[in-house]
């Protein structure tokens, strides 16, 4: 290891310096949010660096640098424009151990800035040794997205606990299971959800009671397939889950992410084979939340359009289990995109509706005068096998024959296919083109626009990952 990692209370200690420009100011200010005692020597300084001194947050001594300076500082850092004055800084303060930081120039460093994932009062500090500081910025963005915000003030209120923890548990094994129950609690969602006053009425009753383990239900919304399109927040939960309750839609790149000895359950529901029915689910979250566990029911799209979500949510709440819900990327949103198709256009449709073709009860019937207005896109879920239906009440109430629609299967996944042509064919596509489950009818003048707007070689790339097949009528 050639640098070893310690963090430095800096609080009110003497550190220096050298230099007066930008990257002076920058180092400066890294120096200042650890409350050091920061002075410079430059014959003349920045705009910012006189504003500071002037602000008391830093002193500022106008001459060229001399050995003199070094006395009493803890560390140094050379940020001059020139050579000599670096090398000069280095070797004196190598000489009086004092260490030393000339900015960009590695083996002149006695000690190194790490890039820094900062959720005080919980710091994560990356270094390559100089090596490969992009790789390393690289690094500490991939954790910054994995490392939720939260972090902070959860550490922040179970530091503020150690004491009563430490008076309540006087053996190190009591306080070390102690923390594990509060970390596997919702103490940690209440914190999440910016609750901080439950969070801490939560510990106070967990110090004080033996506790039990306490489960929890995350209703997580997975987007339609493409799992870029996963929230931070559904990947940090599926992650953190003991239990994954999933439905076929969920795509199988999406699953690939999940908590990798989470224990995983299969409750898909395919049109007619309805392998799990719902109220055996909606049991099934109660009980496995009931027996401690942190349960992820996960759901394509959104859960709460189409997804059966607000029905789940229901029997947890009634039930009083804790819970969170995340949005996810409806199917409408997420295929009208990847097929270049906007849902509104100024010149084409002034609203959208969000449709089902398939009703709870057989024989209830949609608004179809409503849905065959002008100037509106439908979006129809599960609308494949209700296709010829669908058209023929359009076509019924006024919608003309040559209205665009746009079929989109698999849509944002690798295999995304796209059929476009009119409303008067629209059954007549489905059965041609052999559209298979899960697909998306989007019926309106915008979907039109999917020739000119989809991404055709270098034209608009809506995604990395989707290359869609375009199948025109
Ligand atoms: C039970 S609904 C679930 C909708 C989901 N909750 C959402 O917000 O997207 C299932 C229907 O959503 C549509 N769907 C979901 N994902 C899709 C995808 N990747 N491509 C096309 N349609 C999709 C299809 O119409 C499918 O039959």
């Amino acid at each position: 290891m050639q640098y070893l990692p310690i963090f430095t209370k800096l609080d009110n200690k003497p550190v220096l310096v050298v230099g007066g420009g930008e990257v002076a100011l920058r180092k400066c200010r890294a120096f200042l949010k650890a409350r050091a005692q920061v002075t410079l020597v430059a014959p003349e300084f920045c705009q910012q660096l006189t504003e500071l001194a002037e602000q008391g947050e830093v002193s500022l001594v106008h001459d060229y640098f001399n050995e003199q300076h070094l006395n009493g500082m803890m560390l140094v850092i050379a940020a001059t424009d020139l050579d000599s004055v670096n090398s000069q800084v280095f070797e004196l303060a190598n000489q009086r151990n004092i260490f030393v930081n000339v900015v960009d120039d590695q083996p002149r460093c006695t000690f190194i800035f790490p890039s820094i994932v900062d959720r005080d009062p919980i710091t994560i500090a990356i270094s390559s040794a100089g090596t490969a500081p992009v790789l390393a910025r690289r690094l500490r963005e991939k954790l910054e997205t994995l490392i939720p915000q939260h972090i902070g003030p959860l550490a922040t209120l179970v530091g503020s606990f150690r004491n009563k923890v430490k008076q309540r548990f006087s053996h190190f094994a009591d306080r070390r299971q102690f923390w594990e129950t509060v970390f596997d609690s919702s103490v940690v969602s209440k914190v999440q959800t910016g609750n901080t006053d439950a969070a801490n009425e939560q510990l106070e009753l967990l110090l004080n009671a033996k506790p039990e383990p306490e489960g929890e239900v995350y209703v997580v919304g997975a987007g339609p397939g493409d799992p870029e399109l996963l929230t931070l927040k559904a990947l940090q939960l599926m992650q953190q889950a003991d239990v994954v309750v999933y439905d076929f839609l969920v795509s199988d790149e999406i699953m690939e992410l999940v908590r990798r000895d989470a224990e995983l359950i299969c409750v898909g529901k395919r049109l007619g084979d309805h392998s799990v029915v719902q109220d055996d689910t909606n049991q099934m979250l109660v009980d496995l939340a009931k027996q401690g566990k942190k349960v992820c029911r996960i759901k394509g799209g959104d859960p709460f359009i189409y997804g059966r979500g607000g029905e789940e949510v229901q029997v947890l709440a009634a039930n009083k289990v804790n819970y969170q819900i995340v949005p996810g990327i409806t199917a409408a949103a997420g295929c009208s995109a990847y097929a270049g198709i906007p849902l509104t256009h100024r010149d084409h449709a002034q609203a959208i509706q969000f449709v089902t073709g398939h009703c709870k009860q057989d024989g209830q019937e949609l608004d179809w005068p409503s849905l065959a207005k002008p100037n509106q896109t439908l979006a129809i879920y599960m609308g494949v096998i209700k296709s010829p239906h669908i058209q023929a009440q359009l076509l019924k109430y006024g919608r003309g024959a040559e209205t665009p629609v746009a079929i989109i299967e698999n849509g944002t996944r690798k295999n995304q296919r796209v059929v476009t042509g009119q409303l008067g064919e629209l059954a007549d596509l489905v059965s041609r083109h052999s559209i298979i489950s899960p697909a998306l009818l989007i019926i309106g003048e915008v979907a039109s626009l999917h020739q000119q707007l989809a991404w055709f070689g270098d034209k608009i790339q809506t995604s990395s990952f989707a290359q869609p097949i375009t199948d025109v009528a």
